[in-house]
């Protein structure tokens, strides 16, 4: 763990501006005080996060999400609060001591998988390497992608073996991310192929694609098993890359190869990932989702590739994410079109992408004579049942036009065909708040005004100094703690203090069920503390009277009835 102190981390966080960091990602919009955006940690549709300059702090008024600036990128970046940290400062071009060395959850593996990275490299570099090279360059690949991609080569040999074997790194671990195999000793796994690294989305390479270049009569390509670091349906080839730029023109663009995004992104379209050959998964969703773009799909131009289009298609426009379809003429692949015809005419043909929609009406007409009746027949019934599962009124209605016009059949006949839409209730997104029982409300109003005011925390001490339950009061320890360290205390930094897992969980609850509607105000504060004091001395009575059936000592009786009926009056006055 890296040796950041309280200071410096509260620090980093002074000199970051939330509204800044967190618009790096989303889109802001103020209203009042506050900024809004669509929340990234949930399905959301409407801005339901707010962000709070003067509080320094973030909440989703749907899903709950809430923290300051660093929960914001560790939830984000799916990185460790450290990383976050590191993350922040360079947002905000603060450098940090360069003796800080954060650890990574898996960077002993990372690790290997950067060495293997150099060492395939460095192979294609030397004379055996020949033969891969010129194979690399034939396909256009030149010498300034190669090392752009880290593209490397693998032998038939076991040297890869022997270097890790040197470095004294965990066997098992050696056998479990894939790169070597094991019999009497470990060997190598890839052989005799062009080494094409995959990094996660932080940019860690994490596994490999290897492809055949002198051995025709192998599978084409291999790729790293699946590991606990390397989970195809987890990666988009080139996201760590693409990202930027993808955020820059709210566009992404999703190709079905390597080799697709290589070229692609080699030809100056930098927005562009690959999802391996496999179909998009909800994590890809989630990673797409996080960039908040709209995706142009450009699948292969084969049978499968047009499956997958739709099936991609599908997905993505069913998640809320904004889909187009692009098809390329005369060639099987996004390579293979711009080897062919170059960049520009790329790039026309992503202005021409169509719709989900309209590729689907195509894909219904492939094959089809439509002046066949039988065959129309069955095109305009399966256009029909397409519409039927849509719930844009005027995309029926332009199609339903379309469809008469084109084929003369009459439009009420097909208006007939549609099944009304239901009067859906507009769902009122309600402030999903839990409804805690009012004891837990006041103790969590209580200590929100403590993280926020030293002023509430001494007053908290005078005239409680007690909470009846036990992880509450823990959290109104360590604010107490923290005031005696800091001599202050706000919201945003202490949500970086609390650095146990629960804890911190409940800190989140409270900022994000704290209702800001209602002004803070110390006559507000006593009417929480009125309220927890009473389900003290409640908690006490219960107690009492437990003990009271149980006593048999007519005296001590006695004196348990008083003492009851003193809390009563007691509490009584209080509330006064
Ligand atoms: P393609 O067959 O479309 O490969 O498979 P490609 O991108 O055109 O590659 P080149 O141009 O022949 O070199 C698309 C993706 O599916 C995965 C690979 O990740 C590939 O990039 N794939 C393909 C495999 O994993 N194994 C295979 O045998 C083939
Ligand atoms: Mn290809």
């Amino acid at each position: 763990m890296a040796v950041l102190s309280n200071e410096e981390i509260t620090n980093i966080r002074n000199r970051a501006n939330i509204v800044n960091i967190i618009g790096n990602y989303l889109n802001l919009e103020k209203k009042g005080k506050n900024y809004f955006g669509i929340c990234p940690f949930h399905d959301d549709h409407t801005p339901s996060m707010s962000v709070s300059p003067e509080k320094q702090i973030y909440t989703c008024f749907v899903c709950g999400a809430s923290g300051n600036v660093f929960t914001f990128i560790k939830d984000y970046e799916n990185i460790s609060f450290i990383e976050a940290v590191n993350k922040v400062a360079e947002f905000s071009g603060i450098s940090i001591n360069k003796n800080i060395n954060y650890v990574k959850k898996y960077d002993k593996e990372y690790k290997i998988y950067d060495l293997a990275l150099k060492f395939y490299k460095n192979n294609l570099k030397s004379k055996l390497g020949i033969a891969a090279k010129k194979y690399l360059n034939d396909r256009n690949i030149s010498d300034e992608i190669i090392d752009e991609f880290d593209i490397g080569v693998s032998f038939n040999d076991n040297n890869l073996s022997k270097l890790l074997k040197s470095k004294n790194y965990d066997e098992d671990m050696l056998l479990n991310i894939g790169l070597v195999n094991k019999e009497q000793d470990i060997y190598d796994i890839f052989r005799n192929r062009i080494m094409f690294p995959i990094h996660n989305s932080n940019g860690d390479c994490v596994g490999f694609s290897a492809r055949i270049y002198n051995n025709e009569s192998d599978s084409k390509y291999i790729n790293t098993k699946e590991t606990y670091i390397f989970k195809k349906g987890e990666i988009l080839f080139n996201y760590h890359r693409a990202l930027r730029e993808a955020k820059k023109t709210k566009t992404l663009i999703i190709c079905e190869g390597q080799m697709d995004a290589i070229r692609i992104y080699s030809s100056g379209i930098k927005n562009v990932c690959a999802t391996m050959g496999t179909a998009l998964t909800n994590f890809h969703i989630n990673l797409i989702k996080k960039l908040n773009v709209k995706v142009i799909l450009n699948m292969d131009s084969d049978s499968a590739g047009i499956k997958a289009a739709l099936q991609n298609g599908e997905l993505l426009s069913k998640n809320n994410i904004e889909v187009s379809i692009v098809t390329l003429a005369g060639a099987k692949d996004p390579d293979e079109y711009i080897i062919k015809n170059g960049i520009e005419q790329y790039k026309e043909s992503l202005k021409h992408s169509i719709s989900l929609f309209e590729f689907k009406m195509n894909y219904l007409k492939n094959g089809k004579n439509l002046n066949q009746i039988d065959e129309l027949t069955k095109y305009v019934n399966s256009v029909i049942d397409e519409l039927n599962k849509s719930d844009d009124e005027i995309l029926k209605n332009i199609t339903i036009n379309k469809l008469s016009e084109e084929y003369n059949i009459d439009k009420n006949l097909l208006l007939n065909k549609l099944i009304p839409k239901e009067k859906k209730d507009i769902v009122k997104v309600s402030k999903k708040k839990i409804k805690l029982n009012q004891n837990i409300r006041a103790v969590e109003e209580i200590l929100y005004y403590m993280m926020n005011n030293v002023k509430y925390a001494k007053l908290f001490t005078k005239k409680l100094n007690y909470i009846p339950d036990r992880t509450y009061f823990d959290i109104e320890k360590d604010i107490q703690a923290y005031i005696i360290l800091n001599n202050t205390i706000n919201l945003a930094d202490f949500i970086s203090y609390e650095t146990n897992n629960e804890k911190e969980k409940l800190v989140l609850q409270i900022i994000n069920n704290h209702n800001e509607d209602i002004e803070m105000s110390e006559l507000e504060f006593i009417n929480y503390i009125n309220i927890v004091n009473k389900w003290i001395q409640d908690n006490k009575i219960s107690e009492l009277k437990i003990e009271l059936k149980q006593e048999n000592d007519i005296n001590r009786k006695k004196e348990i009835t008083d003492l009851i009926a003193k809390i009563k009056r007691g509490s009584e006055e209080y509330g006064k």
